[in-house]
């Protein structure tokens, strides 16, 4: 590794069973993943729906590790606060979804949560750049938001090279986590490109052993 950061895998539980919710996250809860990756979506800033405030709840109630929860909606300003509420640790809105970024972060480090901001895809890593010394983390999306199971997008790991360079020269402490089509095969070149934490749906919920999974992330090498 290039860097002797800490490594840390979310979980993602949109690729959960949904019909055995509390016997998952109990699994999450006993893995060496220390967060749980809650993604809410609206709709409308993405054309899926998922789940809200209650759903959030009861994963949280069955759960000790660090609830890192993913807003996929518009205007987060309005929710933000009963999502710190529901029981999020962080909450990343994407800046793509207001217009009133700096009203976001203060509302969610009021609410005694940390802060983060997500970035699609299409968006530039310059486009953060004003705001990382207010915030904890930036989350790269590395799939158009919306969806569990699609591949990776080729040049995400470059936009997570490029933010490590600006926050490290402007001697920052945020972290970085990627989103989207992250596995065993892709976590070592990740964590060496600069990130701090994995989010993983269908590579941990979908493998025959989720918990060997999880682990096999977290030792990945480059190759
Ligand atoms: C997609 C979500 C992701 C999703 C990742 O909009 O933000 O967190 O669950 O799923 P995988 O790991 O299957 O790409
Ligand atoms: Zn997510």
């Amino acid at each position: 590794m290039s860097n002797n950061k800490k490594r840390i895998v979310s979980p993602s539980m949109l690729s959960a069973d949904f019909g055995h919710l509390e016997r998952d996250t109990r699994m999450i809860d006993r893995s060496a993943a220390e967060w749980v990756h809650i993604d809410v979506m609206d709709g409308v800033f993405v054309p899926n729906i998922s789940f809200g405030f209650p759903v959030l709840k009861a994963i949280t109630a069955a759960t000790q590790k660090f609830m890192d929860v993913h807003l996929m909606i518009v205007e987060p300003e309005k929710y933000v606060e009963r999502f710190v509420q529901a029981g999020a640790d962080l909450v990343t809105f994407h800046l793509e979804a207001t217009k009133d970024v700096q009203g976001c972060i203060d509302l969610i480090r009021r609410s005694g949560a940390k802060v983060g901001v997500s970035i699609k895809p299409a968006t530039p890593v310059e486009a953060i750049e004003e705001w990382l010394p207010q915030i904890d983390l930036v989350l790269v999306m590395s799939v158009e938001p919306g969806f569990g199971g699609q591949s990776f997008i080729e040049g995400s790991a470059e936009k997570v090279s490029a933010l490590r360079g600006m926050i490290e020269r402007r001697g920052l402490d945020v972290l970085i986590e990627i989103d989207g089509g992250v596995s065993r095969h892709n976590a070592g070149a990740l964590y060496e490109a600069g990130c701090d934490v994995l989010v993983a749906g269908s590579a941990v919920f979908k493998a025959p052993d989720p918990e060997e999974e999880i682990l096999a992330m977290l030792d990945a090498s480059t190759n």
